[in-house]
């Protein structure tokens, strides 16, 4: 498929650029254009276009804003030592997005179409990287249901468009070690429902918790699971990893309720390749706490794509608090944590080929 490309009549200045990408923050700041595809039903995908980004029109009645057939991803783009710009593991970005999309009944983007909507949007808008430390052009793809109609069912359109966003680092504190709060009356998925896919709803339902969490002045929240809430799920954002003394590391396994995060099965390799034990495996509630203060349990990490991969020094509930570790970043997540960065900047030898 082509894409037309139409370049913004007016771009933000050089000088106010300059200016935003010396402290961009995460996801306040938006580059200047926008990739756009059309899909309706019995014509299939059409009308691919990279365009000035600005505000879209949409009928009061549009299905996504009653019925939330959304979904989305999040990646990111680098610049490499040769001033080219690079995308890590893209091609898993665009199968997840097609799980998430048979999941919410919403026809597949074909690989390709979503590959050269990022490239082409990271070539137009290249001199939105901000050389900071941490820094990237963080990419929002995403699709929703765009027709007119206020019957419950499948669409018969929907818009898919990309938008990017010059970014820093993912929390704003920049505390070395982050504090969670684990929510013990509000669950983000169930079996059978919608927790694998990444969908606006999932991130709709996790809010209240959120809040609950930063009401105990904690940075993100931990979702146990919904039938027992015994069992660690994940963040409301990002996955979880818990590392035990002996090298030993265990993930909560991606068994239809979490996200399937690249961030995730990248950690997961890059561990196993140096010799850690990792286990895809269930890990309760009380097992954390009870490690984490015998000292078993040394340190533990969050990892998305937007938040790379973030210590967890402190976990606090209703019933108390832990601290882990020495509550601030271990060593293992702070080794795992630069390999993975160095590979995804250019600055270490990619034997995966995660970087293209
Ligand atoms: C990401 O890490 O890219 C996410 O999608 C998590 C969050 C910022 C929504």
């Amino acid at each position: 498929m082509n894409f037309s490309i139409n370049p913004s009549a007016n771009p933000l200045p050089a000088d106010k650029r300059q200016e935003i990408l010396s402290n961009p923050g995460f996801g306040t700041n938006f580059t200047d254009h926008m990739a756009m595809v059309k899909y309706t039903a019995g014509t299939g995908w059409h009308d691919a276009h990279i365009t000035a980004r600005a505000p879209i029109t949409i009928d009061p009645a549009t299905a996504v804003l009653h019925y939330a057939q959304e979904i989305f991803e999040g990646m990111k783009a680098y610049k490499l030592a040769d001033g080219t710009m690079a995308l890590f593991r893209p091609d898993a970005n665009a199968a997840r997005f097609n799980r998430s999309a048979r999941r919410l009944a919403m026809p597949e983007l074909p690989e390709e179409i979503f590959l050269e909507s990022i490239r082409k949007l990271v070539d137009i808008d290249r001199d939105w990287f901000p050389d900071v430390e941490g820094g990237s052009i963080y990419l929002r793809p995403f699709m929703f249901a765009s027709e007119a109609f206020l019957g419950v069912r499948p669409s018969n359109e929907y818009l898919y468009m990309v938008i990017a966003s010059p970014a820093g680092g993912y929390f704003k504190s920049g505390a070395p070690a982050i504090k969670i709060w684990v929510s013990q009356h509000y669950s983000r998925a169930a079996p059978g429902g919608t927790g694998a896919a990444k969908c606006g709803g999932n991130y709709a339902a996790s809010l209240i918790a959120q809040q609950e969490a930063s009401a105990h002045g904690c940075d993100q929240v931990v979702f146990l699971d919904a039938a027992e809430h015994k069992w660690v799920e994940e963040l409301g954002g990002m996955n979880l990893f818990f590392l035990l003394e002996g090298g030993h590391m265990i993930t909560p396994p991606t068994s239809g309720t979490i996200l399937e995060g690249i961030t995730r099965k990248s950690i997961i390799q890059l561990a196993r390749d140096q010799g850690l034990i990792v286990e895809e495996k269930p890990y309760s509630i009380s097992e954390w706490r009870d490690d984490a203060q015998s000292g078993k349990l040394v340190e533990c990490f969050a990892c998305g794509t937007a938040a790379v991969v973030t210590p967890v020094g402190t976990v606090a509930s209703e019933e108390g608090e832990f601290t882990i570790g020495a509550g601030g970043p271990g060593q293992i997540t702070q080794q795992l944590r630069r390999q993975l960065v160095n590979i995804q900047r250019g600055l270490a030898e990619d034997r995966y080929g995660w970087v293209q």
